[in-house]
């Protein structure tokens, strides 16, 4: 196995070559990737021509499965194009047929072109998450990427004291408020009760490298002993600081393309394509996290 960098970024984002997914792999080659990932945050997979349950086998290399469903998506178990195992990030119906303008889902999973974790919205918020790319689209969808421990490095002495305690509340609700989808007239109070929006801290870090990162994430919606107004206003301008270029990797997608990234220390988002037309089969397995942060 090969890892390379980037000469400008040698500690964001590796590609990596001489490994196949579609075989078994070793305890020491995947010790060697999950350092890998630590410090590197992404990881760039090429020609993986994988399939569901290979992809499933690679995943729990690094520990347990998040499983899909109720309280990450609002389609319904009879409506599901994937398994459980996999979180479905195409725009495609159970038919392969790309949903609809006003489908539910779709406006939905519009979601997913926040700057935001996987999984922040989960007490235990998800580790690492694996996309693979089974079909792309010709134009547009891009994934973009920033690094979240870079970002907290170069925040000034007054803002990393600021945010040193922060607590802040995600959730699903938050994000998809952000587009004018309002989840609580989409579910009913049963359904709407997976929803409710838990704590995280502003600051974590990570105990392998031991660098500090700002947990950020579109589904925050509330720093806690703050009103919602201001702390929509300070998310904000930390989203903006922290995605700026020079902390942002851009993956142009090609077909069996397969990228894992620690959502500990980065954020994401899925970038526009003509989601009506085309179709864009991603499907990504999510490692669940290890601990409750509070
Ligand atoms: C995800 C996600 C972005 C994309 O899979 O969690 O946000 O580009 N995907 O599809
Ligand atoms: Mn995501």
């Amino acid at each position: 196995m090969k890892i390379e960098t980037r000469q400008e970024f040698p500690n964001f984002v590796g590609f990596v070559s001489g490994v196949d997914l579609k075989k078994e792999l070793n305890d020491e080659l995947v010790k060697k990737i999950d350092e890998a990932i630590n410090k590197l945050s992404v990881l760039v997979f090429r020609n993986q021509n994988i399939n569901d349950n290979e992809q499933v086998r690679f995943t729990k290399y690094f520990g347990k499965i998040e499983a899909s469903g109720n309280k990450s998506n609002i389609t319904k178990a009879k409506d599901r194009r994937l398994s459980t195992d996999l979180a479905d990030v195409s725009n495609l119906d159970k038919n392969n047929k790309p949903f609809t303008i006003n489908d539910p889902r779709r406006i939905f999973n519009l979601g997913n072109r926040l700057w935001h974790t996987d999984s922040s919205f989960k007490k235990i918020p998800a580790k690492y998450s694996l996309l693979s790319a089974r079909n792309v689209s010709k134009e547009g969808g891009n994934t973009e990427f920033a690094d979240m421990r870079e970002a907290y490095d170069c925040l000034d002495d007054n803002t990393k004291l600021k945010i040193k305690n922060m607590i802040c509340e995600h959730s699903l609700i938050y994000s998809r408020q952000r587009l004018g989808f309002d989840m609580t007239r989409e579910l009913s109070s049963e359904e709407i009760k997976n929803f409710i929006p838990v704590e995280q801290p502003l600051v974590r870090k990570n105990n392998f490298t031991q660098r500090k990162t700002i947990f950020l994430s579109s589904h925050i919606g509330k720093i806690k002993d703050w009103i919602r107004p201001d702390s929509m206003c300070f998310i904000d301008d930390l989203i903006e600081y922290a995605t700026q270029t020079k902390f942002k990797y851009i993956h142009k997608w090609s077909q069996n393309d397969l990228i894992i990234w620690d959502n500990r220390q980065t954020m994401h988002r899925a970038r526009a394509f003509d989601d009506l037309k085309e179709s864009r089969d991603m499907r990504r397995t999510t490692v669940l996290g290890e601990e409750q942060l509070i």
